[in-house]
């Protein structure tokens, strides 16, 4: 007999087949068990009838507890009733471990209890779905930069600059020396775009920021992209074309998970290219506007104000050409003017906030020196990388995309810690 996984059972209808899976829930009468039962691939209803299995058998049914595990053999029919479609005529079970009292049952808990239980609240239908979405945008991620002829970099973990600033750094030892725990691969990233052209990475990053908001974590996953040759509107379209495409993939890949998760997909499938782009000089007249008074130019914003500007649009929004004062060292100026830099933020719908930061690369050598100077940052940490504005410099354009946040958005999920398996917070690092 064929052993299978539920995804694969609509291959197999008419066969009887073995699947090994987790008692997710049950109810039964007197003379019929139904079985939720799920494998990792999907989730099923095993039908148990008494007058077709043996007594072991209906008496497992009836006795198993939540999230044993078993083996089931049955008939793979037809269900038009369930939205997978499917069901299983059980016919013999054969229990692998029988489950201690599970904590976590189907009715409410608090976010602690669940985040306490991290480790098999991952197994709840929502925390699974919400997972296979993460998954196809990592799967489109590949595929859309592979297509477009990128050559994925990795970039080091344990590194001795700071793109992002200094104040949120994880300091570690590297043996004798000090060392941090890289916030993005940009830098690496820059130098493997003179060696290889367009170049993406995905990787874990750190932020030792004292934020506790449903857009933050201290462990976070980044898409980088960086191009060389390509100048800061090319590099808007790239980060379009890419966000436009993972949507259209989880649209297309992920339905009975989007419908579990209840999201509006019709708001989803209006995400195509192109975005509009607004100026950071733009977004700060239309939030006094709106009446926000406690924004001035030169500020950064925040969440509310980010909100405020998305609501003005049914797509991410670029927020182009920030303040200077309020941006990474590395960020080339504008050409006509000295106060904003060639820079955007990709904000994403429905209050989702930022989901890219991005910008044109500095590569004049002289004022890449200056930047770092006026940054306070040491030179000696950075020589490898004023390298590159020496030898063969050229415009680049690059851009990160928070994973977890983009997760939160196509989801439709409130906060983060559930975007990711599992989720460092600021008072968080267990399980
Ligand atoms: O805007 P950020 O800080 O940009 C960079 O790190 C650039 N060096 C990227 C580049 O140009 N290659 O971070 C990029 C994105 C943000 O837009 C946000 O989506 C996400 O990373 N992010 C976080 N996500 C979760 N928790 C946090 N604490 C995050 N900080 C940034
Ligand atoms: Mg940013």
């Amino acid at each position: 007999m064929k052993k299978i996984s539920i995804q694969d059972m609509p291959k197999h209808v008419g066969e009887t087949v073995k699947i090994g899976a987790w008692l997710a829930n049950k109810r039964s009468s007197g003379k019929i068990a139904f079985l939720q039962l799920r494998d990792g691939s999907g989730f099923v209803q095993g039908v148990v009838v008494k007058a077709n299995v043996s007594e072991e058998t209906f008496a497992a049914a009836k006795s198993i507890s939540q999230e044993s595990s078993l083996y089931v053999i049955g008939e793979v029919t037809e269900d038009t009733r369930s939205s997978f479609g499917y069901e299983l005529q059980i016919q013999e079970i054969q229990v692998v471990s029988e489950a201690h009292d599970y904590p976590i049952t189907p009715k409410e808990h608090g976010v602690e209890f669940l985040m306490d239980h991290r480790h098999i609240w991952l197994r709840s239908k929502k925390q699974h779905a919400i997972m296979v979405v993460r998954n196809e945008i990592i799967r489109a991620t590949y595929e859309f930069f592979n297509g477009e002829g990128f050559k994925k970099v990795d970039p080091p973990i344990l590194t001795g600059s700071a793109p992002e600033g200094t104040s949120e750094l994880f300091h570690t030892k590297y043996f004798d020396q000090d060392a941090f725990l890289s916030q993005s691969g940009q830098l690496y990233l820059e130098a493997a775009a003179m060696a290889l052209g367009k170049v993406f990475s995905f990787g874990p990053t750190f932020r030792a920021e004292k934020s506790k908001t449903r857009r933050h974590l201290i462990e976070f996953w980044m898409i980088e992209g960086e191009m060389a040759f390509y100048e800061h509107d090319e590099s808007l379209e790239v980060q379009e074309q890419y966000v436009a495409y993972i949507v259209q993939s989880v649209l297309k890949n992920c339905k009975l998970e989007l419908e579990l998760l209840g999201r509006d997909t019709t708001k989803l499938e209006n995400i195509q290219a192109p975005f509009p782009r607004i100026s950071y000089d733009e977004a700060i007249e239309l939030l006094h506007e709106k009446g926000f008074d406690d924004i001035q130019w030169g500020e950064d914003f925040g969440a509310p104000h980010e909100t405020a500007i998305a609501e003005h649009y049914d797509k991410p929004v670029f927020i182009t050409c920030y303040p200077v004062g309020i941006k990474p060292f590395y960020m080339q100026p504008h050409p006509e003017r000295n106060d904003v830099v060639l820079c955007a933020d990709l904000i994403a719908p429905e209050g989702y906030g930022e989901i890219i930061g991005g910008s044109e690369r500095i590569y004049d050598y002289e004022l890449m020196k200056q930047r770092i100077a006026e940054h306070g940052l040491d030179e000696e940490a950075y020589a490898w990388y004023l390298d590159l504005s020496k030898y063969g410099a050229v415009p680049h354009s690059g851009f990160g995309l928070g994973l977890e946040r983009t997760v939160a958005w196509i989801t439709g999920v409130e906060h983060v810690r559930e975007t990711i398996p599992f989720p460092r917070l600021l008072n968080r690092i267990y399980p």
